[in-house]
């Protein structure tokens, strides 16, 4: 155990953040970090726009319907970003690429995602609380037009940094044994009785986002979402292939 670890072993995502801003130096530290996570194939398939402007921030927290979206703190959003690599291709005389093919969205998908997880690694080190943001696919066509993405460029997730103005309780994770085997797949099945302990352990979390309440079971939370896909998601795969994502063909 050394402090990093013991830190992260600590993570909880902050939803509520004072309004002392963050300074230039702090964002530009978090984007440097951000810049030099490890990339597939070293194509830095990724790109981090700031949002600064305080409608565009309304609009987004809209798309969100999360009060605490661009309220206070740094709003990043992460982009995953294979146009900048097509226009290299096509500056050199090269305009037929598989940069949209599902390989290369992956591959541009990971990169966006571990610069997330790295600027939250960082952000925390600082003392810093962050949430992260999937909540901006509730309507990604609309966010992409409000960005200004070009083809071959797709919203992954929303990152919001800035200092704690709560201290949540540490949230309970599966016990080990659920998530991590030995050389093949070998969950314990049936799992949930297995689960008991651990639901009644996250029934007695309290989550902040709501009224104070205490949470329900995982099991009944997993089993109430099994179903429940929020509007306009659905037709993610679809705005995927409008920007030449998942696309062979190109
Ligand atoms: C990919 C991803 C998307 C998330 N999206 C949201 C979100 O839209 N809004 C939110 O409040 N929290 C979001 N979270 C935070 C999770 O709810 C949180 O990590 C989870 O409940 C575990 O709690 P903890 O981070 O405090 O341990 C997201 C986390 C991840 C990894």
């Amino acid at each position: 155990m050394n402090a990093e670890i013991a830190r992260q072993l600590n993570h909880r995502t902050i939803r509520a953040l004072t309004a002392q801003p963050l300074s230039q130096e702090i964002i530009d530290t978090l984007v440097n970090v951000a810049r030099h996570t490890a990339t597939s194939q070293f194509q830095q398939a990724f790109s981090i726009i700031s949002i600064t402007d305080p409608e565009l921030k309304a609009a987004i927290r809209k798309i969100t319907k999360q009060s605490y979206v661009g309220a206070t703190g740094h709003l990043f959003i992460f982009v995953a970003d294979e146009y900048r690599n097509a226009t290299i291709g096509q500056e050199m005389g090269n305009a037929h690429h598989s940069l949209g093919n599902t390989d290369r969205t992956i591959a541009a998908f990971s990169d966006a995602i571990l610069a997330v997880q790295n600027t939250v690694n960082a952000a925390e080190s600082m003392g810093l609380g962050t949430v992260i943001l999937g909540s901006i696919l509730n309507d990604a066509a609309q966010l992409i037009e409000l960005l200004q993405l070009p083809k071959l460029t797709f919203p992954v997730l929303g990152l919001e940094v800035g200092y704690p103005d709560q201290e949540p309780q540490l949230k309970p994770r599966l016990p080990e044994n659920f998530m991590h085997f030995q050389n093949t797949y070998q969950l314990p099945e049936p799992i949930v009785p297995q689960l008991k302990d651990y639901d009644e352990i996250v029934h007695n979390y309290y989550d902040l986002r709501e009224t104070n309440q205490r949470v329900d079971t995982f099991t009944n939370q997993i089993y109430q979402r099994l179903n429940n896909v929020p509007e306009k998601r659905h037709e993610l795969l679809q705005t995927l292939r409008q920007q030449g994502f998942l696309n062979e063909a190109n």
